[in-house]
């Protein structure tokens, strides 16, 4: 199935989008000191957290009054009472590139929507995806550097892999990769940069437009195909929440993914014990995942509005205030999990982590995330013979203050 037109690279396309995201989430390799001495004095403070990390604000929402939610129990609130605590923030952001996506809803159309999209991603669904879609990406991947001993697992491989799937599902024709990673990107950008991101946003949209018309007309097994003809109580989607759906898909099925699966391996070639128990017992690799999940969760941060003037741990937040609710602070919080910033495997699960966030807008692709991180994380280890940090380059570190990622892993084996 070809592609019906060319997608349209940026019109300066010497534009890098991986750059501006470094500016845009800061290269912090410890938010989570300043987040626990935030928790000590208490789970809800008046602040603007970028500021308060010393990042420059978000510029599309910096005339609005901000919370921070560092304890647990309120970031369980303020991500289940979603009649009072609403999505609508993201209208502000990431609306304005992915346009009228599930993320910026709320019911009764966020359930309506976002049940049919559900749908496409449910466990018995993607599970079918891993040997179809998910190992051949791994496969063309690592046939580039498994002969030669050394590798940098993000650049070669991590930072690549959930994008290329996404792209495979959606049937994208192959030669346009390149630009859809650009674009898919710079989408979120809007924060800081709101010309690329709109730019993006604008580009991707024309495109899905046009291809959801040709898979009407020729419809395939793909992705598109499918949702192109779902229907929401007897219409079919919108056009236009379909295209939203789809430029948010090739960018949250991927960013996270590549995020959450360098931080994987970061912690568990960073405590070589735990690497070696999971290469003997392949049955840890569920708990590794959710370990790695918990400990360094790829989005730290969730925006949520105040609907009404309310409170939360005891301070008020008025109508029309954001709230900046960091699940990165409450997977630390000690009354939880002990020994909180310890990367330990071995954890007995009992709460629950925030990574995939939590309520009706609880991640729709967790359970593809956690089959793309399963089938990563065994290759490396098959593959890999031996892997281990190389001692001769920069150890990973993990950085940012919103989005978390290592640039680098590098390794050695064989
Ligand atoms: C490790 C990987 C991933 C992480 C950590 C992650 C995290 C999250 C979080 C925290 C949210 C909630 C955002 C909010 O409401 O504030 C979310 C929502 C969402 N995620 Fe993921 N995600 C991951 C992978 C994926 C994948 C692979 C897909 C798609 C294939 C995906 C699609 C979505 C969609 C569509 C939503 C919006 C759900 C809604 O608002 O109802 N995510 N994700």
């Amino acid at each position: 199935m070809n592609a019906v037109r060319h997608l349209e690279d940026f019109d300066d396309a010497a534009f890098d989008p991986f750059v501006a995201d470094e500016a845009m989430f800061g290269h912090c390799p410890d938010p989570y000191g300043p987040l626990a001495e935030l928790r000590r004095q208490g789970p809800v403070h008046a602040l603007n957290y970028r500021v308060f990390m010393g990042e420059p604000p978000d510029i599309t929402s910096s005339d609005v009054e901000h919370f921070t939610v560092v304890g647990y129990d309120e970031v369980n609130q303020a991500l289940r009472e979603v009649e009072t605590f609403s999505n609508r923030a993201y209208l502000r952001n990431i609306g304005i590139s992915f346009g009228r996506s599930v993320s910026t809803m709320d019911a009764p159309e966020h359930p309506r929507f976002r049940k049919i999209f559900q749908k496409a991603f449910l466990p018995n669904v993607v599970s079918k995806w891993g040997e179809s879609v998910v190992d051949p990406v791994i496969d063309s991947l690592m046939a580039g550097f498994e002969k030669r001993g050394t590798a940098d697992l993000v650049q070669e491989f991590t930072f690549h892999y959930p994008f290329q799937i996404v792209y495979r599902q959606l049937g994208l024709p192959p030669d346009e990769v390149k630009t859809f990673h650009k674009l898919a990107m710079a989408q979120i950008l809007v924060s800081v940069d709101v010309a690329h991101g709109t730019e993006a946003s604008r580009k991707l949209g024309t495109y899905f437009d046009a291809l959801i018309e040709e898979r009407r007309r020729n419809p395939g097994s793909d992705l598109v195909s499918v949702l192109a003809q779902a229907e929401v109580e007897g219409e079919r989607l919108p056009q236009d929440v379909l295209i939203s759906f789809l430029r948010q898909l090739v960018n949250a099925g991927g960013d996270t993914t590549y995020r959450g699966t360098s931080v994987l391996l970061t912690g568990l070639l960073s405590n070589p014990d735990q690497l070696e128990a999971v290469r003997q017992n392949r049955a840890l690799v569920p708990q590794a995942i959710e370990e790695a999940l918990r400990w360094d969760g790829p989005v730290l941060i969730q925006t949520r509005m105040a609907l009404r003037d309310a409170e939360l741990g005891g301070v008020k937040t008025p109508r029309g205030a954001f709230l900046d609710v960091a699940a990165g602070a409450a997977n630390r919080d000690p009354q939880r999990f002990p020994d909180p910033d310890t990367f330990n495997i071995f954890r007995k699960p009992e709460h629950r982590h925030f990574a995939f966030a939590f309520g009706p807008h609880v991640c729709i692709g967790q359970h593809l995330a956690r089959v793309e991180m399963t089938r990563a994380l065994n290759a490396v280890l098959d593959r890999l013979p031996r892997v281990r940090l190389d001692p001769d380059r920069p150890a990973p570190q993990i950085r940012g203050i919103m989005m978390r990622v290592p640039k680098h892993i590098f390794v050695r084996f064989g």
